[in-house]
């Protein structure tokens, strides 16, 4: 009988979990990686698989089929399946908002299985209403620039996937985003706009979001003082608060719900950005490519289920092996917002302490996720990846085919990304020291053979899967963000002191760094 809702069990309390602490005390005094492909000629074919536009070669972790069957059969005690389940029966797994999770119904075709599904229809009007605008936009001359304004998952998400489907825009109109409440990138973005020719999408959940509240505010300020007739025509807004939409002037606006979590919301109203840059056909693409994970995430069996594994891995390594950070190395450079994405998906998802029910968790859970493009990454921290003291797991992201025509470039790209995971794997003998790499270094690589709007839809959707396989086995909520709340009251109470210099009741360092804000120090 399980103690988290669901009658699912927390993974520490599971006799797999402590079967594998046992497994991990002689697997990690003895397994090498050089050795283990030496033992066994089939663990390239055992630990690879294909998914939806995925192709993923997990070999090169430290982990051996013991293990993974081990870390299977926890999911299996733990309830991973029911639990999927429930998210794709609508079932309110976000326990502490009580909220269905369904931000996987936004890419579920019309007639397709969720059919049954009482928001569908819904979704579906939405989609085909934005997807007009979107075409209207797009063939509207007067418009040349589009300025998203939104932060977190109302802009880490859309801005990541225009910028990766950069060879797929044919709108030719110029897409902005702003995110900073810091008016150094409002203005440098308005900075040779002309308000005529400006649309503004103004991006937020709830319409509340301070800094997305204070740029449409600057933008707004900005497009009437510039000659700007008609806000209503001018500004756009993408939000389940449709009448603090409304009460900022915004008459057209495309709504979305509240089981669609922020760093989940791309696929909805907040992907219009997307729409815009690559068109209705290639964004309809983008939600296929995601509905196909979800398809192979729902019923691919645990063994061959891409997600499942790469969560299971995440466990491994986070609990059992203790590594504290997971490189993120993208080698196309149309992915070079894709670490900052992972970001928010799996440290807002999954840093949390306690479980669903509130109690202290006795054992850690998100990763610090970290990265930049390949090759740039190299020439900057694989040093430490390859000679520091820490072991950094990495997953490396690499596309077949070139998305440009240069010649030369894409060999010396792809050839990089497969050096790096061998040298890591490998290592080099030198007794000498500093020359001396000790190897066995763990990388994941995920290869797509092309960046296009579905196989991008799939990579992302694989991601939040595999984000919700750990959380679920750590018994956490995945999908609230509590943490990033009592930064954004103190804020509220700090603000007015700068203009005060009123310390009061703060803390002696903030009160110091206050006065020398206000230069009275
Ligand atoms: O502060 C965190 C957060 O709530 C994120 O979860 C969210 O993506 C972001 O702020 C923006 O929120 P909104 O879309 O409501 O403006």
């Amino acid at each position: 009988m399980g103690d988290l809702p669901g009658l699912r069990l927390r993974c520490d309390r599971s006799n797999a979990w402590r079967l594998l602490r046992t497994l991990h005390m002689a697997h990690d005094a003895t397994f090498d990686l050089r050795s283990a492909f030496a033992q066994n000629p089939g663990r390239f074919e055992a630990f690879s698989q294909e998914a939806p536009y995925v192709f993923a070669d997990l070999s090169k972790n430290l982990i051996d089929s013991t293990i993974e069957d081990q870390l299977l059969a926890l999911a299996r005690e733990c309830g991973v399946e029911q639990h999927r389940d429930a998210m794709f029966q609508g079932a309110p797994i976000n326990e502490t908002e009580q909220r269905a999770v369904k931000h996987w119904l936004l890419r579920s075709p019309a007639a397709g299985t969720d059919a049954h599904d009482p928001d569908l229809a819904a979704v579906h009007a939405v989609l085909d209403a934005m997807l007009a605008f979107a075409e209207s936009v797009r063939s509207h001359a007067a418009i040349t620039d589009v300025v998203n304004i939104g932060i977190g998952g109302s802009d880490l998400g859309p801005q990541m996937a225009v910028l990766a489907l950069d060879a797929f825009a044919d709108s030719g109109k110029r897409l902005h985003f702003v995110s900073n409440v810091d008016g150094h990138e409002l203005a440098a973005t308005l900075r040779g706009l002309n308000p005529g020719n400006t649309l503004f999408l103004v991006a937020s959940k709830t319409f509340t979001t301070t800094e997305t509240m204070t740029n449409a505010r600057s933008a707004k300020a900005w497009f009437l003082a510039g000659g700007g007739t008609d806000v209503a025509r001018h500004f756009c807004a993408l939000t389940t608060n449709v009448e603090a939409a409304a009460a900022f002037g915004i008459r057209t606006t495309f709504g979305f719900w509240d089981w669609v979590g922020g760093r989940y919301s791309l696929w909805s109203a907040i992907g219009l950005p997307i729409a815009i840059a690559i068109g209705g056909p290639g964004f309809r693409a983008f939600l296929a490519g995601a509905h196909a994970m979800d398809c192979h995430f729902r019923a691919a069996p645990l063994e061959r289920n891409l997600p499942v594994r790469l969560g299971l891995l995440d466990v491994w390594y986070r609990n059992f092996c203790g590594f504290h950070s997971r490189s993120i190395a993208p080698y196309h450079s149309a992915l070079r917002r894709w670490p900052a994405y992972l970001q928010q998906l799996e440290m807002e998802s999954n840093g949390k302490r306690v479980d669903m029910q509130g109690n202290p968790l006795g054992f850690d859970t998100a990763p610090v996720l970290w990265g930049e493009p390949g090759t740039n990454g190299q020439h900057a921290y694989f040093q430490m990846l390859h000679q520091g003291t820490d072991v950094v797991p990495v997953e490396f992201v690499a596309v077949r085919d070139a998305s440009h025509t240069l010649p030369g470039h894409h060999a010396n790209l792809l050839a990089n990304a497969l050096a790096q995971a061998q040298a890591l794997m490998l290592g080099r003998s030198d007794p000498g020291g500093h020359r001396d790499f000790p190897g066995n270094r763990p990388s994941s690589f995920l290869l797509l053979d092309a960046l296009t709007p579905a196989s991008l839809g799939a990579l992302i959707a694989l991601q939040e899967h595999r984000v919700f396989v750990s959380g679920s086995l750590w018994g956490i909520n995945s999908f609230d963000q509590w943490g990033v709340e009592l930064g954004k009251v103190l804020a509220r109470d700090i603000e007015p002191r700068l203009a005060s210099g009123d310390t009061t009741g703060l803390d002696l360092s903030t009160a110091g760094l206050l006065r020398r804000l206000r230069r009275q120090a």
